[in-house]
């Protein structure tokens, strides 16, 4: 089981850093969250900030959001995106994330997704981690499988994710990191 107490605040990489989600973040989190990061995920193109703000106070009250980062480039400082986790029985699965299509490319996303696991992997018990994707998102399948993640055969196209959307399940294993 995921320990409540372990709030590592920052993991650092090479390109980009994760910081725990913090209030002074909430502006800076809705000018990223782009009309077409919101279209991938099937949410409407645009919303108010104070929706992103009781989107965000809600996620950090949550207890089925285990995990929430912020991910940043360490070059320009800015926060481009966020991965989160959480719990197994959440409706949209475990992991979640997005990065402004400004940074898509370049490694930023496989350095953040490496971090992420690595810390949820060393700070719990569990084995695998797993996430629905739409099956029209091929960007984010690829970026997933080149990681490691694989499709879950046995519940392919079986989960909806977004309006009208069918999904696959992708699952990463602790055996998958670093050898
Ligand atoms: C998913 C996401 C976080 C991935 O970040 P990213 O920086 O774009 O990912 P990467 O660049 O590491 O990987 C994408 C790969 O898909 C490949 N790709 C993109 N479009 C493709 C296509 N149409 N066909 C085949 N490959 C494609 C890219 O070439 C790249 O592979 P490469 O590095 O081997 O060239 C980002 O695209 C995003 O935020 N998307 C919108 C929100 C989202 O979909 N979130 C995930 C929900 S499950």
């Amino acid at each position: 089981m995921i320990d409540g107490n372990e709030k590592q605040a920052c993991l650092i990489g090479n390109i980009v850093t994760l910081k725990r989600l913090r209030e002074d973040f909430f502006e800076e989190y809705h000018a990223m969250f782009s009309p077409l990061v919101r279209e991938r995920l099937g949410i409407p193109p645009t919303s108010e900030l104070q929706q992103t703000i009781d989107f965000l106070k809600a996620c950090m009250c949550d207890p089925q959001h285990l995990m929430f980062f912020c991910i940043f480039d360490n070059q320009t400082h800015k926060l481009i995106g966020s991965i989160v986790v959480r719990s197994a029985d959440h409706p949209n699965g475990q992991l979640g994330s997005w990065v402004n299509e400004n940074f898509w490319g370049g490694g930023r996303y496989q350095e953040a997704l490496s971090l992420l696991l690595t810390y949820y992997f060393e700070s719990t018990d569990e084995h695998i981690i797993f996430a629905f994707v739409a099956v029209d998102n091929v960007r984010s399948i690829k970026a997933h499988q080149k990681m490691g993640f694989m499709i879950d055969q046995t519940t392919q196209q079986s989960h909806c994710y977004g309006p009208d959307k069918n999904s696959y399940k992708i699952i990463f294993t602790r055996e998958l990191l670093g050898g």
